[in-house]
């Protein structure tokens, strides 16, 4: 049998700063990244255009290209398409077609790839599964500020805080893959530790 090259799956709620650190530890080990997050973005956008199918999707430089067309990245940033994300994200047929691309990805390759559901579903049988979490509010503001705001007031925080309870919740509560603490994962509450202490707990861990 083939063996298994190293593939490290990050799983996490939104604003947990998953993806800073995956694509950090993807740097640091000289290792491909991906962000699956970003493929469910692409095709709920795709949807809003009214394109209903899609035979071909990758992740580009860019952004991801569907059908010979780049959705740019900056177009799928908001928390607004986060939200359709996670709303085409119940849909049976749509996971299987993007985690069978994700499972090509981590066999083919190896590297770090984040999400919800990738040691759960994507890829179980690797060894090095981690879990990021963080307290709600700290979530809602990090978010924000990574959405480029300067400043944020109590009101702000409680609409964001609001959107991100309300994805979570529809994100833990869907009957296909929802998302969960993979069995075997370590999981980190990143609520208080800057992006390099959780970068540095998760190379501790990493079984090469
Ligand atoms: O990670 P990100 O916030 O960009 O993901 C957007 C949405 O895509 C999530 O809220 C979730 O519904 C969905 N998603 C998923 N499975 C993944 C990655 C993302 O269901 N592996």
């Amino acid at each position: 049998m083939k063996s298994l090259p190293l593939v490290i799956s990050i799983d996490g709620t939104s604003g947990s700063g998953k993806s800073t650190v995956s694509k950090r530890i993807a740097e640091i080990l000289g290792i491909p990244y991906l962000n699956t997050g970003i493929m469910y973005r692409a095709v709920a956008l795709w949807k809003k255009m009214g394109k209903d199918n899609f035979t071909y999707l990758s992740v580009v430089d860019d952004g991801v290209m569907i059908n010979g067309n780049v959705i740019s990245k900056k177009d799928l940033v908001g928390e607004d398409v986060g939200n359709l994300a996670s709303v085409i994200a119940q849909d049976p047929e749509i996971r299987k077609r993007l985690v069978d691309i994700q499972r090509r990805w981590a066999l083919s390759k190896g590297g770090v790839i984040e999400g919800r559901d990738i040691g759960s579903v994507v890829i179980p049988e690797t060894e090095n599964k981690f879990f990021i979490t963080a307290l709600p509010k700290i979530r809602a503001i990090r978010r924000m500020f990574q959405l480029g705001k300067k400043y944020v007031s109590e009101e702000d925080i409680s609409k964001t805080l609001k959107e991100i309870e309300i994805r979570d919740k529809r994100d833990s509560n869907r009957t296909v893959s929802p998302l969960t603490i993979p069995k075997g994962a370590i999981v980190i509450d990143s609520s208080f530790l800057s992006i390099e202490e959780v970068v540095d707990l998760i190379l501790e861990e990493i079984v090469l």
